[in-house]
């Protein structure tokens, strides 16, 4: 069964001046295919650093901790290569890539995933099927990848992806703030078919909205750069009712 283990994971970030700044503080994390885990934490806790940080974006350094996926050293590939291995990484501010459409975009990440070219008459009837279940107008093929795309349309390419690539563990990391109801429901049910399968789901949201159309099998408190509490889907609960605040205090003085 597919695991990603996140071991005492320390990460910095340099502002190219006087030195790196650390942002996580040793981050303990296993997601099991499956599984659905929420990280959960107020604006600026490290959320979007650790989804960077799993990816390989060349801004963070792990200064120490490991990171591994079927006890693979993850921090040693390379993007593509934890592509791959079964890591799906989708970003808070996806990049506009103005020419490269949609369709193409989808192609080549499957063929790179799959290590071959699926037939084109194939790709495109798989595609336009796995874009039916999710309510996308078909002329969405064509549009320039994440151009213009409203926050419900990135969420919903990002479902498509996860539907095409069939990944082991994927990070979500939410803004849910910019979706309508309607793509909420969309986006769940989307998450909620891959949970109990394959895919271990990590999703990072600083709302407890979408947690009530997808229910987490673990919840977890991100502050000051670590995490704080866990527990089940009251978690949650708590959170939407009382606010961060004891979290934040604890972050800090930990
Ligand atoms: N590339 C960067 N350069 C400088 N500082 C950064 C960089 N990335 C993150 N930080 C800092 O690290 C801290 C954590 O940021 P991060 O984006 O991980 O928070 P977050 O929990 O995702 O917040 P939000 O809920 O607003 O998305 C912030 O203080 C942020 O300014
Ligand atoms: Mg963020």
């Amino acid at each position: 069964m597919a695991t990603l283990e996140i071991r005492d994971l320390h990460v910095s970030v340099g502002d190219g001046s006087d030195g790196a700044k650390e942002i996580l503080r040793g981050v303990d994390l296993t997601v099991k295919a499956g599984e659905i885990h929420a990280i959960m934490g107020p604006n600026g806790s490290g959320k979007s650093t650790l989804a960077y940080a799993v990816a390989g974006h060349p801004k963070y350094e792990i200064t120490s901790g490991s990171v591994t996926l079927d006890g693979e050293d993850v921090l040693e590939m390379s993007v593509d290569e934890r592509a791959r291995a079964g890591l799906f990484l989708a970003m808070q501010y996806p990049v506009e890539v103005p020419g490269v459409s949609v369709s193409n975009f989808l192609r080549s990440a499957v063929t790179a995933v799959r290590g071959e070219a699926p037939k084109l008459r194939e790709f495109t009837k798989e595609m336009k099927r796995a874009m039916d279940d999710l309510s996308i107008d078909p002329a969405f093929a064509q549009r320039s990848l994440n151009e213009g795309f409203s926050g419900g349309e990135k969420k919903r390419h990002e479902i498509l992806q996860l539907e095409l690539l069939r990944p082991k563990v994927a990070v979500l990391d939410e803004t849910d703030s910019g979706l309508d109801v309607d793509a909420l429901k969309v986006v769940s049910e989307g998450i909620n078919r891959f949970s109990g399968g394959e895919t271990g789901v990590l999703l990072i949201t600083h709302y407890t909205r979408i947690l009530r159309y997808v229910q987490p099998d673990f919840v977890h408190v991100f502050a000051g750069g670590r995490i704080v509490a866990a527990g089940g889907p009251e978690l949650a609960e708590e959170l939407e009712n009382e606010g961060y605040e004891k979290y934040v205090k604890a972050g800090v003085s930990a």
